[in-house]
């Protein structure tokens, strides 16, 4: 029986990229068995966040977000990373077998610098803690989006330096990619609360109408022959349809003439797709936010299942590198 484990930064609105990427696997994937950890990365988003009241406002809302979307809590294990302070501990023993160079390596601390978030050591030291969250729980397999695939390899490093110093104490973890590794923004680039370009998995209405409408087109006519693999909105399309109506809008945009769709018909489909697919979720989010009391007491008994699970593991680290 395999155990899963993956974690999200509460920052900001939960995005269509998000989702695709991540959160829908997470629910997904305890459907189909084994042992399921996810967790809301708080300890994580500090290398970012400067503001109090925000990140309390972020981690209620990806509470909020997992929960309505049907995460089957009782199956998975569902908490917030803070609750568990052991991965605290684990992360500093794992720092102590881990040579500078293989955090140097880490390319995410690189395009954060670039786009000018603080280089503090807590940013550097990001994929130590990262490690101890997937080795506290002796995860094998990490869902994740693409963008996450090193500090997993990272994670393996960190337990093979341990286990080859100190004996065998940790699980080697395994990344699991998503199938829809990388979901683009309605500018192309990928979608990311970074860019601006990112479309909230909430949204609704006349904000969604406007969001959808500036997905970046050309002034190509509908009649005019084009290869659909060029156009963005069949990127989002692709998102929600089944094969067989992707294939349709496919075809008529690859033949053009008459009759083929115009960005204003595919527009007015992915904001439908939009609406309809989160259209239970977007009500039930309402009501949990309505409830904090509900989503409370589930992060609490996550909390105090996964804290005995990382117990075990942190007692087992310290015996085994001599601390007790
Ligand atoms: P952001 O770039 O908006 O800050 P995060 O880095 O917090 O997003 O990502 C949280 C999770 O969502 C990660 O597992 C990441 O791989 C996934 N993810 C984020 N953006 C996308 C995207 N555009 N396409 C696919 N997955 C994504
Ligand atoms: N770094 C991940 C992100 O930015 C969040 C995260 C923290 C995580 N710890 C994790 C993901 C452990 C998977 C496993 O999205």
């Amino acid at each position: 029986m395999a155990t899963y484990l993956s974690g999200i930064q509460p920052s900001g609105l939960p995005h269509l990229g998000n989702y695709f990427g991540a959160i829908r696997q997470h629910i997904e994937l305890p459907k189909g068995g084994g042992e399921h950890f996810y967790f809301i990365a708080d300890y994580h988003a500090l290398t970012t966040s400067r503001d109090a009241a925000k990140l309390r406002e972020s981690v209620r809302e990806v509470a909020v977000t997992y929960m309505a979307l049907g995460l089957d809590t009782e199956r998975a294990t569902f908490f917030r990373q803070s609750d568990v302070p052991e991965v605290c501990e684990l992360a500093w023993l794992l720092s102590t077998v881990t040579g500078m160079g293989l955090l140097e390596r880490a390319v995410s601390y690189r395009d954060k610098i670039e786009r000018g978030i603080a280089a503090t050591v807590g940013l550097f030291t990001y994929p130590a803690l990262m490690s101890a969250d997937i080795l506290a729980y002796d995860s094998n397999l990490v869902p994740v989006g693409v963008d996450q695939k090193q500090h997993v390899e990272i994670a393996r490093d960190m337990a093979q330096s341990f286990n080859a110093t100190y004996g065998e104490t940790f699980v080697l973890p395994e990344v699991q990619v998503s199938p829809t590794p990388k979901v683009p923004g309605i500018d192309g680039q990928k979608m990311s609360k970074s860019y601006g370009n990112s479309i909230w998995i909430f949204e609704t209405g006349k904000p969604l109408k406007k969001l959808v409408g500036q997905i970046l087109t050309d002034s190509r006519a509908p009649e005019e022959p084009k290869d659909p693999a060029g156009v963005l909105l069949v990127d989002f399309l692709r998102l929600f349809v089944a094969p067989t109506e992707l294939a349709d809008w496919e075809e008529r945009i690859r033949k053009g003439g008459e009759g083929a769709p115009g960005y204003g018909h595919l527009k007015m489909r992915v904001i439908e797709c939009i609406e309809e697919t989160f259209q239970s979720a977007r009500a039930r989010r309402a009501e949990l936010l309505a409830d904090p009391a509900e989503v409370d007491r589930v992060l609490q008994r996550g909390a105090e299942r996964a804290r005995a699970r990382a117990r075990a593991t942190r007692d087992r680290a310290l015996r085994n590198c001599g601390l007790r």
